[in-house]
């Protein structure tokens, strides 16, 4: 099995799907590398990192794609006229590609077309046995990390109470909004920095989840909330009452923080706007806004993706994209170690190849395309619209 490890080519990414820790088991799995030179640099891992840890070094994507079996990636292969490279046509037919794809219905006819068994790596269905499969997880967790430490360093101020001869610098007031995985790690983080921190969810879940990290819960709670969790253990979307209900209670709030930080999402949708201009306005001059959740258009009105924004009142808006490539070592390690175990479970020890049991609820998951066909219910053309 020829394994291809491309260089990520889309505007930002800094990270890359294998690291000399999982070549080395992936060679040892039986599998050979090829690793586009180049491919770990914004990760900080050297090419010759790589080849001491027994991968070959391609000198361009279509060296490393030629005869390859598996690809692993980030994102989603570049497709014709997306850039300076089409990706997506020197995969060879019939390899097996995994990595976080982003697919609708029209690209995942693509991958069919292109004859490539593609693997969406974002819809792992959440269970316990897919964990240490879970790229989401892995990735926004140290996404939430990074808001905080980030926060910090654009706050100028300090995060803990500092007791000195000079007087007292009283400590920092943040208020993490969303209590997943980001968030829960934004809780965490803020709170060893020594702020006082609050956190709101929607998930009745969420509640003893904040408060177990000593976090004060602050949030509208209503018989819809109630019922506000899928069964995928996802948020779901709420009535327009229900969001104007949680923005009077948080309003208040929001004007007495210095630090917010927002990583609600609701899957498959626009993120919801938790933070509206004229909240914002009330908010003291200094006072910093971090928005994880940027890359589905934000939580704050005011968030630019992409952007660091000043506002009229001096409140500073972080809405860059893509957080867990603003920590790319620790983001490549997890995501490769993720791939790597999902490759490793489904994996036909005696042939050295992988084995994806179309009856397993974590490959029916991620499958979207199978021997030339859709195969993901979600991503059938028929029932796209
Ligand atoms: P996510 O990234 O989709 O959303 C982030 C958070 O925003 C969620 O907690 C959601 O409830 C919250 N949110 C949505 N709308 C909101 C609103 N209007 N106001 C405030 N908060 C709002 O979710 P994430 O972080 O990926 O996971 C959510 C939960 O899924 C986890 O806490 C966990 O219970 C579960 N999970 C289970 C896994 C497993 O068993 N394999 C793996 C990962 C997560």
């Amino acid at each position: 099995m020829k394994v291809a490890v491309l260089k990520e080519r889309r505007a930002g990414e800094t990270r890359v799907a294998a690291t000399p820790e999982t070549v080395k088991k992936l060679i040892g799995m039986g599998c050979t590398l090829a690793v586009e030179a180049g491919a770990g640099l914004a990760s900080g891992i050297t090419d010759a990192a790589f080849t001491e840890a027994g991968a070959n070094l391609a000198a361009d994507a279509a060296g490393a794609l030629a005869g390859a079996n598996i690809v692993l990636k980030v994102r989603a292969p570049l497709a014709a006229g997306e850039g300076a490279v089409d990706e997506l046509s020197l995969i060879p037919r019939g390899a097996l590609l995994i990595a976080t794809l982003a697919a609708d219905a029209e690209a995942a006819g693509r991958y069919a077309a292109a004859g490539i068994d593609a693997c969406a790596m974002e819809l792992l269905p959440r269970i316990t046995r897919a964990q240490s499969m879970d790229v989401l997880s892995s990735q926004a967790n140290l996404a939430g990390y990074r808001a905080v430490v980030e926060a910090s360093t654009s706050y100028d101020k300090g995060f803990p109470m500092m007791m000195t001869a000079a007087g007292t610098v009283p400590a920092a007031n943040a208020f993490i909004m969303g209590a997943g995985v980001a968030g829960l790690q934004a809780i965490a983080t803020a709170r060893r920095l020594g702020g006082r921190v609050s956190a709101t969810d929607v998930r009745p879940a969420a509640k003893e989840e904040i408060k177990s990290l000593g976090a004060s819960f602050v949030g509208y709670e209503d018989e819809e909330s109630k019922a506000a969790q899928t069964a995928g253990g996802y948020a779901k979307q709420l009535s327009a009452a229900f969001y104007a209900k949680q923005a009077e209670v948080v309003a208040a709030h929001i004007a007495k923080q210095d630090v917010v930080i927002c990583t609600a999402l609701v899957q498959g949708r626009r993120a919801p706007i938790l933070v509206t201009a004229e909240m914002v306005a009330a908010m003291k001059p200094g006072s910093v806004i971090v928005d994880i959740a940027s890359d589905a258009g934000g939580n704050c009105a005011l968030t630019k993706p992409g952007e660091l924004f000043v506002t009229e009142n001096g409140v500073k808006i972080l809405g860059f994209t893509n957080w867990p490539g603003r920590i790319p070592a620790a983001a490549s390690a997890l995501y490769a170690r993720n791939l790597l175990t999902f490759l490793s479970t489904f994996w036909d020890k005696d042939a050295k190849a992988p084995k994806l049991s179309e009856e397993d609820e974590i490959v029916k998951g991620v499958a979207l395309t199978r021997g030339g066909a859709v195969v993901h219910p979600q991503m059938k053309p028929a029932q796209a619209g």
